[in-house]
């Protein structure tokens, strides 16, 4: 028995078996480059699922936790943080936002911002305003309130009873928007760019549109940016590249580039419905994970990281289009910035696979769209070595 085997048996024994794995153990990363524990190398273009944004073991990231790690990781929010303190300023100078909640991933984060548009619509309206409205295809997270937002019925079922006053409608739709946003909506809460959903960007005039809705019924517009967020699409948030504001952001992954780290942002007058004792999480915004979510906004707002990644964004996009094109798949690449999504037809899983054999991660949405997270640090010619593995699963699968 191999190393990896040794792994594998050892955690279908111990783990629980919630996850679809591909038979591999990663072990080690540098850069865009990860190795397993059979000493293999690949590309990695998951990066855990757009989390280590800046690749992995950045210089600055180790030093960043090694030193905090020597002064002091955790105490409680009894008292102030000033990494998270220097965190939140650094987030709300660079957005909408004006005050921050930190806790620990993104369903978490979009727990606190449905409880807080539910104290807020309480605070202002009275208490039948609590309804919820998000769109079918979304994946907001696996807490109970995160996935009652989540609109895919399959991860839903074998859960209920859900909490309630949550309804999903389609993308796209004026007239179910129209119809499910009313004087009781709390808040409609958006991915601006869906992500599990298979890298489906919401359109802006739906969007638009959503906003004057909710400002006409009084309830909020929540964005969870939590893939799409944190530099990602060659913008430090998705919502710069629309004319669309909203009221509150979440986020998570890439803020901690690989340290677990989940926000919630907020204008101030949204914000001051959170009291003392109205929410709270013991290790959100500690020392350690703030240090480091302080160190990557330091680096993705440094001159010129986000053009570089609009640059090479864009290469990689026109080069996956012509290859899309040059072997007929029949779709167009969808996203922005390093958030794409190719479609594949049924063949997702017997590509992937296929990249993986030869030194390339990916991942498919559902089974009929590859999607392309590659780190905001890749090279170009990282960017054409992925290219050249594509073309061969290309030519050989279509
Ligand atoms: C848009 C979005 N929201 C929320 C989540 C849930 O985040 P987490 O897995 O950190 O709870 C995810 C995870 O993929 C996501 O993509």
């Amino acid at each position: 028995m191999n190393n990896t085997e040794h792994i594998i048996n050892m955690g279908k024994e111990n783990v629980m078996n919630t996850y679809g794995r591909l038979p591999m153990a990663l072990v080690r990363g540098v850069g865009t480059r990860v190795w397993d524990s059979e000493g293999r190398s690949y590309l990695d273009f998951v990066t855990g699922l757009a989390v280590t944004s800046l690749g992995h073991s950045h210089p600055e990231i180790v030093e960043t936790i090694r030193k905090q790690a020597s002064e002091i990781l955790h105490t409680s929010n009894l008292y102030w943080i000033p990494n998270q303190v220097r965190l939140a300023e650094m987030l709300t100078a660079n957005s909408f936002a004006d005050k921050v909640f930190f806790c620990n991933s993104g369903a978490e984060a979009n727990e606190g911002a449905i409880k807080l548009v539910r104290k807020y619509a309480k605070k202002h309206y009275g208490k039948d305003k609590h309804k919820i409205v998000s769109l079918k295809n979304s994946f907001h997270g696996r807490t109970l309130g995160a996935l009652s937002a989540t609109g895919q019925l399959k991860y839903h079922q074998g859960f209920e009873p859900l909490p309630t006053g949550f309804s999903h409608i389609e993308a796209g739709n004026l007239s179910e928007l129209k119809e499910a946003v009313d004087q009781n909506t709390a808040a409609v809460i958006i991915e601006p760019i869906q992500g599990e959903g298979g890298v489906h960007p919401i359109p802006k005039e739906f969007l638009l549109s959503t906003k004057e809705i909710c400002e006409k019924h009084g309830a909020l517009l929540v964005f969870d940016e939590v893939q799409c967020g944190v530099g990602r699409t060659g913008k430090l948030f998705a919502y710069e590249w629309l004319d669309v504001v909203p009221d509150i952001m979440t986020l998570a992954k890439a803020l901690g580039n690989g340290v677990p780290i989940g926000a919630v942002l907020a204008s101030a007058k949204v914000a001051e419905s959170f009291q003392p004792g109205d929410h709270a999480s013991t290790f959100g915004g500690n020392h350690l994970v703030t240090a480091v979510g302080c160190k990557v906004m330091e680096i993705m707002t440094g001159e010129g990281f986000l053009a570089d990644v609009e640059y090479k964004s864009s290469y990689f996009k026109n080069k996956l289009q012509e290859l899309a094109k040059k072997y007929k798949l029949d779709g167009t690449v969808r996203g922005l910035g390093f958030m794409l999504g190719l479609p594949v037809q049924e063949k997702g899983p017997e590509i992937v696979q296929y990249c993986s054999d030869r030194g390339l991660l990916i991942n498919c949405v559902g089974s009929t769209t590859l999607r392309f997270l590659p780190p905001l640090t890749v090279s170009m010619s990282e960017l054409d070595e992925a290219l050249v593995i594509l073309e061969q699963a290309f030519s050989e699968k279509f």
